[in-house]
Order: structure tokens, then C-alpha cells, then sequence
């Protein structure tokens, strides 16, 4: 494969989204041919899977599940055929977040993730995963500004996004190379430097 998997993670209201335009922008710029998409979801059936996900409360082994059976869908049908074309592909979430919300969210065990992990993609990983890491009161109060109804995942208590923030560093921790963590309490400005500086070393 010669294209490049590139992730972007973090709690809910870290501020991604607003990256994730730019960084597509930035590798068109350069050339690149970009497929920007998401999880859950990516895929027809990923995102029906997605509104289910987000709106339907749910055992959290059956969450987990359908969290990768989304997976399984969006590596087969969109991200691998990309990358064998040479396309770059970023993805707005990835497994990671399986193990941030399922695992150090919900508590599912690690080892439960793991064989999920294997199964659906072996020893595939993304080449550049972008962890945006904000502590939880600002991200809580930047989600209260939003002018929109919240998800499942949203709605979650602060203890919640408190695990889930911990579980990704710990991720992070585990596999420093390719997960690289962004202090999001920075200015917009001064983010943008530090992933072009990431990026062109992917
Ligand atoms: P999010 O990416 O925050 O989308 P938006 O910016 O539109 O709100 O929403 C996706 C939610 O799904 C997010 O709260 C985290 C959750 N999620 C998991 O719990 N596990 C996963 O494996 C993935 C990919 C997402």
C-alpha cells in the first residue's frame, strides 16, 4: 500500500473537527489525492449503523460490536481500496476511540478490544494518528457553546470523558510513534504548525 492512514482522536469537544478541514486542505495542496471520512460510519451501511450508535442506548458489548462491524465495512469498501489506489485517507476516528469510549468509558476490557481489533484488521494500523488531548472542563465547556442536539456519547457525565481522555493517553502512551499527542489548549494558529511539522514526517 502507498497511500497513508491518517487518524484524528480525542474527547468530544477537543476541537478535531475544526482540524480535520484544514489538514485535508493542506495534503490537497501538496498534491496528495485525500479521501476524508468517518467513524462510525463511512460507508451506506456504517452510517445507518452510526445513527443507531449515537441515538439508540445499547448493551456495551453490542456497542463495541457494532462499532467494528461498521469497521469491518469501512476498511473493505472505502479505506483499503484507497490506500491501494495511492490515496491518502483521513479518517475522523478510528479503533483507537473503540478503546477511549468502549474501553475506558464504558469498561469494557481491553483484552475484549483486542481480539476485536485483531479480527476485523489483523495487524492494520493507521501511519499517523492525531490525538487532540484537552482536559475535561474546557472541552465541556467548548461542547456547551454547540448549538445542536447531543449525542449519547455527548451526554455522558464528566467521570466519563475523564476515562475516556485517560484511556486514549494511555493508547498513546502504548504506541508513542504513530499516536501523537496534541495539546488542543492551544491557539488554532499555533496547532496548525505542529501538524504540518507531523505530517511531513508521515
Ligand atoms: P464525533 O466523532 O464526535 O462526531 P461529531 O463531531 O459529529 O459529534 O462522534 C462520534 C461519537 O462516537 C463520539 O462521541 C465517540 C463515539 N465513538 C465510539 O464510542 N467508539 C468508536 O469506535 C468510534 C469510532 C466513535
Amino acid at each position: 500500500m502507498q497511500g497513508k492512514f491518517i487518524t484524528l482522536e480525542g474527547v468530544d469537544g477537543a476541537g478535531k473537527s475544526t482540524h480535520l478541514g484544514w489538514l485535508v486542505e493542506h495534503l490537497r495542496a501538496r498534491g496528495r489525492v485525500v479521501v476524508q471520512t468517518r467513524e462510525p460510519g463511512g460507508t451506506p451501511l456504517g452510517e445507518k449503523l452510526r445513527e443507531l450508535l449515537l441515538h439508540e442506548p445499547m448493551h456495551l458489548e453490542t456497542e463495541a460490536l457494532l462499532m467494528f462491524a461498521a469497521r469491518r465495512e469501512h476498511l473493505e469498501l472505502v479505506i483499503k481500496p484507497a490506500l491501494l489506489r495511492g490515496d491518502w485517507v483521513v479518517c475522523d476516528r478510528f479503533t483507537d476511540a473503540s478503546f477511549a469510549y468502549q474501553g475506558g468509558g464504558r469498561g469494557l476490557s481491553v483484552e475484549k478490544l483486542g481480539q476485536l481489533e485483531t479480527w476485523v484488521q489483523g495487524n492494520f494500523q493507521p501511519d499517523l494518528t492525531l490525538l487532540f488531548d484537552l482536559p475535561i472542563d474546557i472541552a465541556a465547556q467548548r461542547m456547551a457553546g454547540a448549538d445542536r442536539q447531543l449525542d449519547r456519547f455527548e451526554q455522558e457525565k464528566t467521570e466519563f470523558h475523564e476515562r475516556v481522555r485517560a484511556a486514549y493517553l494511555a493508547r498513546a502512551a502504548e504506541m508513542p510513534t504513530r499516536v501523537r499527542v496534541i495539546d488542543a489548549r492551544q491557539s488554532v494558529e499555533q496547532i496548525k504548525k505542529q501538524l504540518e511539522v507531523l505530517l511531513s514526517s508521515v
